[in-house]
Formats: C-alpha cells, sequence, structure tokens
C-alpha cells in the first residue's frame, strides 16, 4: 500500500472488508492517537484558511440573496438564483473530485489535506449557498430531490468529522497500552494454550474448544461489527458447553483450566470486536456519503437538464 495520505482522517474507506481490517491490524497501521492530532491537522490547516473563505462565501451570498431586488420572491430561476446555482454545482462536481483527489496525492499547498480542509468547510458552505439558490421553494420534484440528497451527503461528513473526531481516543482506550498487533498476539497465545489443554479432552469436549479455535475473531459482517451482536459466536456456545458440565465434570482440574483459558478468550475476543466497531463506525458514514454523492449528481444533471429544457 501507498504511505498513509496527509489527509489527516484516520485511515478507513469505504471498502474495508474485515480481511483488510485484519491486515491492518496485523501491520499496525496507525495509532489513534496520531489520528486525533492529523484531525486536528486539517480542520486547522493554514490557520483555518477554508474556514475563512467558506464564511466569506456565505456572506457574500447573503448579501446578494437579500441585496438583490427580485420580484415577486427570491428564486432559483432569477439572475441571483442562477448565480449561487452555478456556484453550489461547481462546488459539488469540485466536491466531488476529492475522491480522486485522494488516490492521487501530491504535498505542499495543494496536498491531500488542504483539499480535504478545503472539502469540509466548502463542503458545508453549500447549506446556505443551495438553501438560498433554492429560494426556499421546496415540492416533490427532483430539484428539491437534488437538494435533499445534497443535505445527505452533507450530514453523513459531518457526521465523519464529529467520528474522526472522538472514535480514534475510543480505539486507543480500548487497546490500552497494547498495540493492535500485541492485542492479536494475546489472543493466539491464549489460544495455544487452549489447544495443548484440550488434548486430553473427550470427543465432546474437544469438538467445542475445537470449534472455538477455528473461530476468526475478524468474522462478521458490518452489521456484526456494528451492533457487536456476534450470534454463532462459537467461544460462547464453547462456554456455554462446559457451563453444562456435571459436577464431577466440574472438578476436573483440566476442565477448570479450559474453562478459565476460555473465559480468558472470551475477553480478549471482546477487545477484538470493540476495535472493529469502532474502526467500523470510522468508515460507515462513507457508505452514504460516497453512494449518495453519485446519485446526487444524477439528480443534478436532471435539475440542470430540466430548468434549460423549460425556459
Ligand atoms: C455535497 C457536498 C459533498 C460532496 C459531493 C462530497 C463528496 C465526497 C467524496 C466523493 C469523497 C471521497 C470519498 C472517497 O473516495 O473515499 C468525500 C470525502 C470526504 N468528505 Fe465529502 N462531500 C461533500 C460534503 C462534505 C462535508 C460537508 C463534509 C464534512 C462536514 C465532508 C467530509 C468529508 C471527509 C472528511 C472526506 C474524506 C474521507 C476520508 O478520506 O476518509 N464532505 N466527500
Amino acid at each position: 500500500m501507498a504511505s498513509q495520505p496527509d489527509t489527516g482522517a484516520p485511515a478507513v474507506t469505504a471498502a474495508s472488508t474485515p480481511a483488510e481490517i485484519r491486515a491492518a491490524v496485523q501491520k499496525g497501521r496507525q495509532t489513534g492517537r496520531q489520528a486525533v492530532s492529523d484531525h486536528e491537522g486539517f480542520l486547522r490547516h493554514a490557520k483555518f484558511r477554508w474556514l475563512k473563505i467558506a464564511v466569506v462565501l456565505c456572506v457574500l451570498s447573503l448579501i446578494g440573496y437579500f441585496g438583490a431586488d427580485v420580484k415577486p420572491r427570491p428564486n432559483g430561476g432569477s439572475w441571483m438564483g442562477y448565480t449561487l446555482g452555478t456556484i453550489g454545482a461547481l462546488l459539488i462536481v469540485w466536491l466531488t473530485l476529492l475522491g480522486y483527489r485522494k488516490r492521487h496525492m501530491t504535498r505542499g499547498a495543494w496536498s491531500l489535506k488542504a483539499w480535504t480542509s478545503a472539502h469540509v468547510y466548502l463542503g458545508l458552505s453549500l447549506i446556505i449557498v443551495a438553501t438560498l439558490h433554492t429560494g426556499f421553494q421546496f415540492g416533490w420534484n427532483v430539484h428539491t430531490l437534488a437538494y435533499t440528497l445534497m443535505m445527505l451527503v452533507i450530514l453523513s461528513g459531518i457526521f465523519g468529522i464529529s467520528a474522526y473526531a472522538t472514535l480514534p481516543q475510543q480505539l486507543s482506550a480500548n487497546r490500552g497500552e497494547m498495540t493492535q498487533g500485541q492485542m492479536l498476539d494475546a489472543l493466539r497465545a491464549i489460544d495455544r494454550q487452549l489447544h495443548d489443554a484440550a488434548q486430553p479432552l473427550d470427543r465432546h469436549y474437544a469438538d467445542l474448544v475445537l470449534a472455538a479455535l477455528e473461530q476468526d475473531p475478524f468474522e462478521g459482517r458490518l452489521f456484526a461489527r456494528l451492533t457487536g451482536h456476534y450470534p454463532g459466536c462459537t467461544t460462547r456456545a464453547a462456554v456455554e458447553g462446559f457451563n453444562r458440565a456435571s459436577l464431577s465434570e466440574a472438578r476436573d482440574p483440566t476442565i477448570q483450566r479450559i474453562e478459565s483459558l476460555l473465559q480468558r478468550r472470551t475477553s480478549q475476543l471482546s477487545l477484538v470486536r470493540r476495535h472493529m466497531r469502532i474502526r467500523g463506525l470510522l468508515e460507515v458514514w462513507l457508505y452514504v456519503h460516497v453512494p449518495v454523492t453519485f446519485a446526487l449528481l444524477a439528480a443534478l444533471t436532471a435539475h440542470i437538464i430540466s430548468v434549460f429544457y423549460y425556459w
């Protein structure tokens, strides 16, 4: 993989799969603390240059909107409406290009960090620019559809920014002093002990332990990762199986040792799953942000064509 982009955002993409997460965890790719300071990096980039530019754009739009004498009332079809609409449409196209820019990064004034900073603040300025463009005229039509999709993309972006601001701290709090790799090594160490300790067990109990050992700690789709709900968890099934041991079996030192190792495996697995849950939350918003962007581009095209068609 290429070196990390300097956007500051934690390294997640909408395409992350359990296998990719496994690779990331094993490489110990990026610590949460790094991500937090980097996150501040792109929001504060160049002393909030893009925040200031976005504020100026919003103020000029407001002055234009309230200053223009549009009769009978401001609307998207007035000269002011067209101006704001053109700025909004160009901004949306430019904002979409971040997806391309992310994959072709350079350093300096137009680094990915600068782009992401501009993306966030100019993206937010669309709330003012596009809303004024509509002249507050909404209905059940393709124009309002484009507006709604745009707001959905912006809302998901806001969610993404707040996730980047808070979740990396949770990620490192969950790991404690351990690195991601150590967290996984600890699970493997327990598994080795379980494997050795299970040798004298009879078939029924050995099968329970074997099923738990074969369980992939990275299994589970996005839904399972986000909710932390793993209905087919074989480690839990093994714990429950051993809990049903008869009184005499429960006194057996081998069974007692396995029970304690299974408990340790359960806690270590919860740690890994909490880790995956937080990583999932860091990426889930992109599943809305990116596809809805493409729906927005389609609706925007339809909006512009229909406006010129009925001109
Ligand atoms: C209509 C407005 C917007 C459009 C069309 C848009 C579109 C996009 C696209 C296409 C990407 C690239 C995703 C990828 O390829 O992985 C992106 C990334 C991003 N967007 Fe937006 N966006 C908009 C508004 C916003 C807003 C308002 C925010 C924040 C408040 C935001 C935050 C972000 C961030 C942080 C990323 C980088 C994600 C990463 O690198 O992990 N976006 N956006």
